[in-house]
């Protein structure tokens, strides 16, 4: 399993050493919520250049906005690897064209109550598919177990058509919650508020990697 700590909840007064303290991870979750798609704001490309100059690892942006045609460039760095997109917001469709014309990796991500069919037509053209476990807004919350039933069709149908997107969940996952995930095939779990209440981060980063305690 792979393990992008989400920075959401991390110290911001301390921004090095946590970040130092995540660095055996292997993405960093970059939130970017603008108080209208959800409602909470959270830091903008200014944050995230910074965030990118603190770290080694590549980010992993996950834009929970309305309108994230205003916002790809601005997101469009070296040290970005993925933008996310939610097919909720307007103009996702010229969106996921701009990601990739940025040479960026391409997801997608759905809100809970957003069926899967919805996403049907685009997973020939993406890179990564991002299922919330949680509604967008907010760190801290309980995985959503009703979400399974959509991660385990994604993977199905990865598997059955030879699709190469990767999935990746987001919200709630803990030592128990990535169990389950593991076991479905999940490629990614972002992992906020349960890694930054950690102590021993490398350890808890070694245990999520394995899924083993
Ligand atoms: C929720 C965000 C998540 C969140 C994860 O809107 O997309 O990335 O920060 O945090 P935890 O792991 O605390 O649910
Ligand atoms: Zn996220």
């Amino acid at each position: 399993m792979l393990i992008a700590p989400s920075v959401l909840t991390a110290d911001f007064s301390n921004l090095k050493n946590e970040l130092d303290s995540i660095e055996t991870a292997d993405l960093i979750h970059i939130d970017i919520m603008d108080g209208h798609f959800v409602p909470n704001i959270s830091f903008g490309p200014h944050i995230t250049k910074s965030i990118a100059k603190l770290t080694d690892l590549k980010l992993d942006v996950h834009l929970m906005v309305s309108d994230p045609i205003n916002w790809i460039d601005q997101f469009s760095i070296p040290e970005v690897e993925y933008i996310t997109v939610h097919l909720e917001s307007n103009g996702f469709e010229e969106a996921m064209d701009m990601i990739r014309a940025n040479g960026k990796k391409v997801g997608l991500s759905m809100k809970p109550s957003t069926h899967y069919d919805r996403i049907l037509p685009y997973l020939d053209q993406i890179d990564l598919v991002l299922i919330m476990t949680v509604e967008p807004g907010f760190g801290g919350q309980s995985f959503m177990d009703d979400q399974l039933v959509k991660i385990i069709e994604m993977i199905q149908l990865k598997r059955r058509s030879n699709y190469q997107y990767l999935v990746e969940v987001d919200g709630g996952i803990n030592f128990t919650t990535i169990q389950l995930c593991h076991l479905a095939g999940v490629d990614i779990s972002v992992v906020g508020s349960y890694l930054f209440n950690l102590k021993d981060r490398d350890k808890g980063i070694a245990h999520l990697k394995i899924c083993e305690l």
